[in-house]
């Protein structure tokens, strides 16, 4: 059984939490992760615990979980290492052969490029520059590290064997459909495309063998950096409203807008979801706050959600109602899934 989770806006929708959720839930045996590199953050809060990672996939909150980054991705090596640490995972975190290593180089230079930090305002992270030199073909690759051969394997041998012997597995996305490098709001974009398509490639897996692809929104919007954000909140707004979030791996103060349905629609056409998960519901509706039953939600939320899936033609199978893992409404049975 094959999930894809992916980004329905500009990142930072949650997909970190729905993909530990999920690796629990069905105790899934891979959590492969897609996507640019150590740009993204993506946060789990896991037994009164937040893990804030860059590069180990969020499935590592189970601990039968393998973990795996594939050749489509870029590593940090000294982020890699210590989020191995942090997350206790060494022996069952393993990168493609051909995963490109980001250098300190490319940090300087993501970082010292007017272009870059000031108009697109990266993450700073060297994934630009580093893509680039993939793309001239002059980046190094994980194989190219002697220290590295201990975490070096097959990805896309690894996945497609455990989708043949009907094990399950989680495809990771990163980043959020509107920060592609193609379908995105250019040049206020990252550095490849990380819709639903690019995340099969990134690991190595054909379309053919996705079952399920889950599109992640958050109840509001949020973007980081430069580009445009419709309906955009002022900061007191925002504040006043709960909305304000600070970044991952930058600090840097979130912008805000309300969900939005032309970017929901847009996502949907671009990723072909089978599932939405909507996060964040607790933001919106303070009295839903760690509710785990959809029968037990309020009014207000559940017409919410009902408009998502009336406006999108989706069903929303998984909702999120607070950071933990534990905090999240699995629908899934009840709509005929599983
Ligand atoms: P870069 O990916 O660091 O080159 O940054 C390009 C743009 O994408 C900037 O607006 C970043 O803030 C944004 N971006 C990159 N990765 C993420 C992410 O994981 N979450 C949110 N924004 C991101
Ligand atoms: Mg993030």
């Amino acid at each position: 059984m094959l999930y894809v989770v992916v980004d329905g806006f500009f990142g930072d929708t949650g997909k970190g939490k729905v993909i530990s959720y999920l690796s629990v839930a069905d105790d899934v045996d891979i959590v492969a992760r897609g996507g640019v590199g150590p740009n993204a953050g993506h946060t789990v809060v896991y037994e009164n615990r937040t893990y804030k990672l860059r590069q180990v996939p969020s499935g590592f909150v189970n601990p039968r979980s393998r973990l795996l980054i594939g050749p489509g991705v870029l590593v940090n090596p000294e982020v890699f290492l210590k989020e191995l640490e942090l997350t206790n995972t060494k022996g069952r975190v393993f990168m493609d052969h051909q995963t490109g290593i980001i250098e300190q180089k490319h940090i300087e230079e993501d970082r010292g490029s007017s272009h870059l930090k000031n108009k697109i305002g990266t993450t700073g992270s060297g994934s630009g520059p580093a893509m680039r030199d993939r793309v001239m073909r002059i980046l190094k690759l994980a194989k190219d590290y002697e220290f590295l051969k201990e975490y070096l394997t097959d990805v896309p041998y690894e996945v497609n064997s455990a989708l043949d012997e009907n094990k399950r597995v989680i495809l990771e996305g990163t980043q959020g459909t509107f920060l592609s490098l193609y379908h995105g709001t250019y040049p206020y974009v990252t550095s490849k495309d990380v819709t639903a398509s690019a995340i099969c490639s990134d690991v190595g897996v054909g379309p053919k063998r996705v079952d399920e692809i889950v599109l992640v929104f958050k109840s509001y919007v949020t973007r980081v950096g430069g580009g445009p954000l419709e309906n955009e909140y002022s900061i007191e707004e925002a504040k006043k409203l709960g909305l304000l979030e600070i970044a991952t791996v930058t600090g840097r103060i979130r912008r805000a807008a309300p969900f939005n349905f032309n970017y929901a629609k847009r996502a949907v056409m671009l990723n072909s979801p089978t599932q939405i998960a909507i996060t964040k519901i607790d933001v919106l509706f303070k009295e839903d706050f760690g509710k785990r039953e959809w029968s037990k939600l309020s009014k207000e939320a559940r017409n919410f959600i009902t408009n998502i899936e009336d406006n999108l033609n989706v069903p929303v199978t998984l909702i999120s109602t607070g950071p933990d893992v534990k905090h999240t409404i699995d629908r899934r049975k009840e709509l005929g899934f599983v």
